[in-house]
């Protein structure tokens, strides 16, 4: 059963420290981001469960190409195993998929995976899964304005209806994992009245459990949008 448990409709989350985490116990940086998967897909799980509109997660940004060919490939084969095991849980449990980014660019078997997930969940209307892949805030930010400019006047309201994010609620709470604390190019348009909630957890070590602390703080905070 799901339950609106938040007043938060969309959280984003920068999902950083695999591989500290797979450092840490002396393995390869891979296994880090394949338990990587696994806390995404629990994650996943708990967000459908909350009631969460929309989750938006950064799992692979347009600077990740400059990663060793191998790292990039094993990030590649991650997502492609994800999204073929999961696919069925998303159709059953009306989570719609989003892609952000220019996901076209990836290799010709993903964005076919890719599609026929985006096509098979189009018409759920529970948490949208939002996953941000050769992802760049600028980059998605250029791409908008230069469309809003071929519609008309470029307003903020005319560069947002073109956002990758347009028609996703508002961000509400963006989260990063590993100590860092900085944006690295993600939602630097959305995140422009969000709460932000940083946290020392290393991606592979983060449950739901982190989710509702952060959910709970967010909850405390007071929201002025600039005024009083
Ligand atoms: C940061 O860890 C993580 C990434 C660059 C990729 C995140 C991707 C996943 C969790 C897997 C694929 C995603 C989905 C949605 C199936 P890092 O390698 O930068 O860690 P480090 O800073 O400790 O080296």
């Amino acid at each position: 059963m799901n339950q609106q448990v938040t007043k938060a409709r969309h959280v984003a989350i920068i999902m950083d420290g695999n591989g500290r985490w797979a450092k840490k116990r002396h393995l390869p940086r891979a296994v880090g981001h394949q338990r990587g998967v696994e806390a995404v897909r629990v994650l996943v799980r708990a967000a459908r469960q909350m009631g969460l509109e929309a989750l938006t997660l950064y799992a692979f940004s347009t600077e990740n190409w400059r990663r060793p060919e191998e790292e990039v490939s094993a990030l590649m084969g991650l997502l492609k195993r994800y999204i073929l095991a999961d696919l069925r849980e998303f159709i059953d449990n009306n989570v719609r998929l989003r892609i952000i980014g220019n996901y076209k660019e990836l290799s010709a078997d993903i964005v076919d995976l890719l599609e026929d997930a985006l096509t098979r969940t189009a018409s759920n209307d529970g948490t949208t899964l939002v996953v941000a892949l050769n992802y760049g805030s600028q980059d998605e930010i250029a791409r908008a304005a230069a469309k809003a400019s071929a519609k008309g006047a470029i307003t903020p309201a005319a560069i947002e209806a073109e956002l990758d994010t347009a028609g996703l609620p508002p961000l509400d709470l963006l989260i990063r994992t590993s100590g860092e604390v900085r944006l690295s190019n993600f939602l630097l348009w959305q995140a422009a009245y969000a709460e932000m909630w940083f946290t020392d957890v290393l991606w592979p070590d983060f449950t739901p459990g982190h989710l509702e602390q952060a959910l709970t703080e967010f909850e405390t905070r007071e929201r002025r949008y600039g005024g009083r």
